[in-house]
């Protein structure tokens, strides 16, 4: 398995991770638990050694399944972990997000027993909150390391000049925020800053939920607790107009020997090399297809050819509702 580093670090991971979202939540049908740890546990016999919850996830259970299914193999992996939502102990629904120093240090203790383990190797930020100064949450996190309980700090979907700050107090590993080939907003500002910075970049959606891989169409359904549901992007009119984007994919797969899944995450790959992307699947085959994308070689050609044709499409990529979307970016 090829390893990378993540920005200036020193946090050496497998050059693909693997999101563990979607086997507690978000596309539909909850997995089995049991099935699930089969699909941990292989990912680690396939190499896999970055892994990717959090607390929101579930809520709570994906902490857990994650910690039980990687005791066996502690030592071996890299576990990432994000706090930020006002999330109660009861686990009822929220909507604000929570940054205060005490609650991230409830948090961090909260993971650390879900998760069975001594050190959080990765604790991102999983949403800026607007009324806490970000001085104050690297602060705690910074105190959180000189303990012990946290090894690495990192962000999600936060702004260059939060990124900037957040880093000056203390140094931040990883940005986690969505990048793929049709949702490429942070190549303006945010990439440039993470090189100067040091910082690696975790791209979440890499597969954009799913529709990059070619297996969902204009006539795909999905059952009703499936978030696709309800993201802009995911309408019949939306998924028609960007299908283009994977007919384009597939020529460029075809000519690789390779498939779109993994044409699609090859490219992320080539984009930098400190940049690690985070498939998520419920299944070990497409774990094994994933991985196969850190084989596949874009030349300069093949990006002139998707920059170009890219460039052609009118993309409908708006992801989430207003009220989420409002919460990237600060
Ligand atoms: N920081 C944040 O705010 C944030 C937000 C969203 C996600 N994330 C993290 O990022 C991870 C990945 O993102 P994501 O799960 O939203 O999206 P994704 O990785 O872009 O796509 C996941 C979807 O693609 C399918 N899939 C995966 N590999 C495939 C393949 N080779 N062929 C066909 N289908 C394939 C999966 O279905 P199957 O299970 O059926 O394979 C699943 O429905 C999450 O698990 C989570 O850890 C973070």
């Amino acid at each position: 398995m090829k390893t990378r580093l993540l920005g200036k670090s020193g946090l050496e991971v497998s050059a693909i991770g693997l999101g563990c979202m979607g086997m507690s939540q978000s596309y539909g049908t909850r997995p089995d638990e049991t099935e699930m740890i089969d699909v941990l546990r292989g990912a680690v016999d396939a190499g896999l050694t970055f892994f990717d919850t959090a607390e929101a996830y579930g809520p709570f259970i994906n902490e857990s399944l994650v910690g039980k299914a990687l005791a066996p193999v502690r030592d071996r992996v890299v576990i990432a972990t994000k706090f930020g939502f006002d999330i109660k102990p009861d686990g009822t629904p929220w909507s604000g997000v929570n940054s205060r120093p005490e609650h991230i240090r409830a948090v961090a203790e909260a993971s650390l027993k879900r998760l069975d383990i001594e050190t959080i190797d990765l604790f991102y930020q999983h949403r800026v909150d607007p009324n806490v100064p970000i001085e104050d949450v690297a602060g705690t996190v910074k105190d959180l390391v000189a303990e012990g309980k946290v090894k690495h700090f990192g962000m999600s979907e936060a702004g260059a000049q939060t990124i900037r700050r957040a880093h000056a107090v203390q140094p931040v590993t990883a940005l986690q925020s969505e990048y793929s080939l049709w949702w490429r907003p942070l190549e303006t500002e945010i990439l440039p800053l993470l090189e100067e910075l040091g910082i690696g970049l975790v791209p979440y959606s890499p597969l954009g939920s799913g529709f990059l891989t070619g297996s969902i169409d204009q006539s795909t359904t999905f059952v009703s607790t499936d978030m696709r549901n309800n993201m802009p992007r995911f309408t019949t009119q939306a998924r028609q107009a960007n299908q283009v984007l994977i007919d384009l994919l597939a020529v460029i797969a075809k000519r690789k020997d390779a498939t779109t899944a993994q044409i699609a995450l090859a490219w992320l790959l080539k984009q930098k090399p400190w940049i690690v992307p985070i498939p998520g699947t419920t299944k070990l085959s497409r774990i094994n297809e994933n991985i196969g994308a850190t084989e596949i070689e874009l030349s300069d050609e093949d990006l002139r050819e998707i920059e170009a044709a890219v460039a052609q499409i009118d993309l409908h990529a708006s992801r989430y509702p207003d009220h989420l979307e409002k919460l990237t970016g600060i």
